[in-house]
């Protein structure tokens, strides 16, 4: 036998005793997702860790954080140690014990799985379940993480242990829900470059393949020799070990494994414990809130709901001169109106309750933010807000991380207390809750979608022509743009119905085909009013540009020609003018040539190519095309240039200030001021306002009920 096809039989018996074992061959139990009472509008809990604590304490705590007005505990992330202290021999008396602290306190509970902190007898035992890192290095004990998913004996033991909690806790009324891992990430290093992981990426590969002839010519391998003559010489792409450019559509392809790979991991837990739980308990994963990395729309349909972890404020600038302190508005609703979409269900599994420890300056957030933060997710529809921790630490890795209570273990920290006033708030909202309540015309007149690749993020920062370029951040601008309309906005993937939106963006769509330019052509013909952006269509799905005129697909589409693009090193800006603004730029312009019958909105005032359009509209059908080729340095060209769309769609709009957001939710109008001065709510006279004031102040919050 050859020796690739003996480790493929070896690779493939190992799975399916794998499979056997842990169940995972067995389809997710069908059947309709657990669904949140709307109700209950968002509910509020905390991270405990009873194992950090002495037991003496665990009834005490449980009961303050009652008293703090908190609705459930979430328990068990990292204590593999002590659910299996010897392999096989399980100790689940301390959990047990816990649970019914929390129940008997009327408090529900989330339990864990807890692969992301394997036990030290395993990776002792067993250490080729270590990640390698790019460099080549093995991971060791004594953090967190430092095993790879894709050693097929580490699932085995995840396996074991996923299904030992199912079986004890599966049908336990007192536990409402689960999560899987934590921030499944490898933190940075990503991906692990092991065996295990290469025989992954191989499989992958042969699978979308078939041929290596296949992909030799989808990877442009003739040049530079590059040519494989059999899958097994192919490697997970990684600069540490090559020494020139690397091969973007390799690196393209590597993404895509590495998203499936942590995707199917997830889907692996999430099948073991379904067949105890079904979805009489519900099942999330906390993803990060911008790990690119890591699509939680690939295991949108495994969990009931999708839930993710943000810290707004680590020494970040975020926007305005108070954003160090405030956070930045756009990050947490782009989050929030993205995994919002994928299932229909969303939350945030850990929200920052004060300082950090991780920044490289961990300043205090500023008075109020952590309230604040917590009515954004509210109005971003959150089913629950879940805060990272309970207890600050007093020992261990995150020492100076803060909790909703002291060092003393028992006084409400600064956050501490803007959580208990936010829970009062939204119990006293709860009565007011109307099941026939329906947004306002001339609000979902505004609804608009971003259109969001994590193919075409990887793509373009594999491949920025400019590092300053920033794919997230052009993102961002045309989220801002839309909520200072007062648009209601969600960030969708290419799966969803573009017909359900007047307003499309399609921000830096590098890679199409014919079939996804014809969609967009169909929504502009029938009445939806589409924008696209600069570096749209540059591409194929391989990610080859098109043999023909730059963008081929979407000339026609957009009504013009892209005669070349410019980019310019930084401290040089150059100008670009919409009506009677100019706007400076450097990272990104396309030089436009706009057929008959297309108008220029702006045109470059400056370089060789003065006078050249920057941004060109034209109608289509019942509805309107807009490309907008240039990126501006803040994101006001991108607000003005949209807000002209909506103008000559006829769509009424608000003028709200950066970072003033107004969302209507369940029937209630959220008011969150992320600006650095006041701003005045749009607050009817007929309305009734049950929280906050007509002028909300820096990091303050009006609610009201029309
Ligand atoms: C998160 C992580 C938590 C905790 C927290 C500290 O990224 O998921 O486990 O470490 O950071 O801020």
């Amino acid at each position: 036998m050859k020796p690739s096809l003996l480790r493929a039989v070896l690779a493939l018996s190992l799975c399916l005793r794998v499979a056997l074992l842990t169940g995972q061959a067995q389809p997710t139990t069908p059947g309709a997702p657990y669904s949140f009472p709307p109700a209950d509008l968002m509910r509020i809990g905390v991270y405990y860790y009873p194992q950090a604590w002495p037991a003496e304490q665990w009834p005490r705590d449980m009961a303050n954080i009652k008293k703090m007005g908190m609705e459930f505990v979430h328990m068990g992330e990292f204590d593999w140690a002590f659910m299996e202290p010897t392999e096989g021999k399980f100790d689940f008396a301390w959990l047990d014990q816990n649970i019914a602290l929390a129940a008997a306190q009327g408090l529900k509970v989330v339990l864990c799985t807890p692969s992301a902190a394997p036990p030290v007898w395993l990776t002792s035992a067993h250490p080729e379940v270590l990640m390698i890192d790019a460099a080549g290095r093995q991971m060791q004990h004594g953090t967190r993480q430092q095993a790879s998913w894709s050693v097929p004996l580490y699932r085995e033991y995840v396996g074991k242990i996923v299904a030992a909690l199912g079986r004890r806790y599966g049908q336990d009324p007192r536990v409402w829900g689960w999560q899987i891992d934590n921030e499944l990430s490898h933190y940075g290093k990503e991906p692990d470059y092991g065996p295990a992981s290469q025989t992954s990426f191989r499989a992958w590969l042969r699978n979308k393949y078939g041929t290596i002839g296949a992909l030799n010519r989808d990877w442009g391998n003739a040049f530079w020799s590059q040519v494989y003559q059999d899958f097994d010489q192919i490697r997970i792409p990684n600069q540490q070990e090559e020494v020139a450019q690397m091969n973007p559509h390799s690196l393209l392809d590597a993404r895509r494994w590495f998203a499936d790979e942590t995707a199917g991991y997830l889907r692996f837990q999430t099948d073991i414990l379904r067949q105890y739980c079904g979805h009489n308990q519900w099942i999330t994963t906390n993803h990060m809130h911008d790990f690119a990395a890591v699509n939680p729309a690939l295991t949108g349909k495994d969990f009931d709901l999708v839930t993710w972890t943000i810290y707004p404020v680590h020494g970040n600038a975020n926007e305005g001169p108070l954003g160090f302190r405030l956070g930045s508005s756009a990050t947490l609703s782009f989050a929030a109106d993205f995994m919002r979409t994928i299932n229909g269900q969303t939350g945030i599994m850990e929200l920052q309750p004060g300082q950090v420890n991780w920044g490289e300056v961990n300043p205090q957030p500023y008075p109020g933010a952590v309230r604040l933060w917590l009515m954004r997710a509210f109005a971003a529809g959150a089913k629950f807000v879940c805060t990272y921790r309970y207890r600050e630490p007093l020992s261990g890795p995150e020492l100076y991380h803060n909790g909703l209570v002291g060092t003393d273990g028992v006084t409400p920290s600064i956050g501490g207390e803007q959580f208990m006033q936010a829970m009062r708030e939204i119990a006293a909202l709860r009565p007011l809750w109307r099941a026939d309540a329906r947004p306002p015309a001339t609000y979902t007149a505004r609804r608009a979608a971003i259109f969001y690749s994590f193919e075409d993020r990887w793509d373009l920062d594999n491949h920025k022509q400019n590092q300053a370029w920033d794919t997230y951040g052009h993102l961002l601008k045309y989220h801002t743009a839309l909520k200072r309309l007062g648009a209601p906005v969600d960030v969708i993937t290419e799966d969803k119905d573009f017909a359900a939106y007047p307003f499309l963006i399609v921000p830096a769509a590098q890679l199409v085909d014919a079939a996804l330019v014809a969609r967009w052509q169909t929504y502009a013909e029938n009445g939806g009013h589409l924008i696209l952006t600069c570096r749209t269509g540059q591409k194929d799905r391989r990610g080859f540009l098109w043999e023909g005129p730059w963008a081929r697909p979407i000339l026609d589409l957009i009504g013009a020609r892209i005669k070349s693009y410019d980019t310019l090193p930084a401290p040089n800006v150059a100008h670009v003018k919409a009506g009677d603004q100019t706007h400076p730029w450097s990272t990104w312009g396309e030089i436009l040539d706009p057929a008959a019958g297309t108008t220029v909105l702006a045109h470059y005032t400056d370089q060789f190519y003065a006078g050249a359009a920057a941004a060109v509209t034209r109608p289509l059908g019942r509805g309107s095309v807009t490309y907008i080729g240039v990126d501006s340095a803040d994101g006001a060209l991108e607000a003005q240039l949209v807000r002209g769309v909506y103008a000559r769609a006829g769509v009424a709009v608000e003028d709200l200030a950066e970072g003033f957001c107004v969302d209507w939710r369940d029937g209630f109008w959220v008011a969150t001021n992320f600006n650095a001065g006041a701003q005045p709510a749009p607050v009817p006279a007929r309305a009734r306002l049950l929280v906050g004031d007509r002028n909300v102040p820096t990091a303050g919050v009006a609610i009201w009920q029309e």
